[in-house]
């Protein structure tokens, strides 16, 4: 079967981007569709085909891919790990901002899952001194793999929140910790593990002990950049307050949505 006629029958299965993803995947290149009479090999359409099957059953294609498109660079995933958003690329670019502004070197990446946001400041920023640290033994082998893939020395640390970790060690902790309200935990999310999801009945189970421990774990003057639902600003700036830190700035997603924060240790 010739490309085009493959995408003409296919089209309207596939969101756009995960359409664009899958054929350059499968062909290791971009390819313009519309002027191709590319032939696909037996094996290429095997595995299209396969790749479609799986996405009508509601498969997220960044698993049937094993791999994710996250700040212009490709990730290794499995169903150990959440499939890296775009909001999450906002809150990278933004540790990026403070980390050249403030000449920071010591770095925690708590609640790494596949490495996404460690290893991309890592990438960017060579000099960094970086940790990355989650509960899931399976969701850090695919962050190690990456960081390998990658030729990136990055420190991997398996931990419940901050368990074990080292105090007053760290300029910046950013972090994307499960957040969603147990309750919505439905549809496509079903998917994706639910320790990546999981924030308890009111979502903020992670996100309220990050608060109330991350101080410690700091320097002096140190800072906590963190993603957040699109609907728990409010809440957490109460919880923010209890705990004693400047808030420096918010954050919004392309939505125009709530979606993160930077605080500043003033405690
Ligand atoms: C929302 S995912 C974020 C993954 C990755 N940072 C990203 O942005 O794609 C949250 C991660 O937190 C981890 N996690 C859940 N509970 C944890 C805990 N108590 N301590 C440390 N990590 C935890 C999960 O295993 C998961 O990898």
């Amino acid at each position: 079967m010739n490309l085009k006629d493959w995408y003409n029958n296919t089209k309207d299965i596939f969101l756009p981007r995960d359409m664009n993803f899958l054929i350059k995947e499968t062909f290791g290149e971009v390819i313009n569709i519309c002027d191709s009479d590319i032939n696909i090999p037996a094996e290429k359409l095997n595995f299209l085909d396969k790749a479609k099957h799986e996405y009508l059953s509601g498969k997220p294609l960044a698993y049937s891919l094993g791999k994710e498109e996250f700040y212009g660079h490709t990730f290794n995933v499995n169903q150990d790990v959440l499939i890296p958003r775009v909001e999450t690329e906002i809150i990278t670019e933004k540790t990026l901002e403070y980390i050249k502004k403030y000449k920071i070197i010591n770095v925690l990446d708590l609640c790494c899952g596949s490495g996404v946001i460690g290893l991309t400041l890592k990438r960017l920023v060579p000099g960094l001194n970086i940790v990355c640290s989650d509960i899931s033994e399976e969701a850090l082998d695919v962050a190690k793999k990456n960081a390998l893939k990658d030729n990136l020395k990055i420190r991997f640390y398996q931990s419940d929140i901050f368990a074990g970790l080292n105090d007053n060690e760290y300029q910046l902790i950013v972090t994307n910790p499960p957040y969603v309200e147990s309750s919505q935990i439905e549809g496509s999310l079903t998917h994706e593990p639910f320790l990546a999801l999981d924030g308890g009945i009111t979502g903020f189970d992670l996100l309220d002990k990050i608060f109330s421990e991350a101080g410690k774990y700091l320097t002096d003057k140190g800072f906590l950049i963190f993603e957040m639902g699109y609907n728990q600003k409010d809440v957490a700036k109460e919880k923010i307050e209890k705990y004693g830190y400047k808030v420096v700035e918010w954050i919004k997603d392309y939505s125009d949505n709530w979606r993160g924060g930077v605080l500043l240790k003033s405690k």
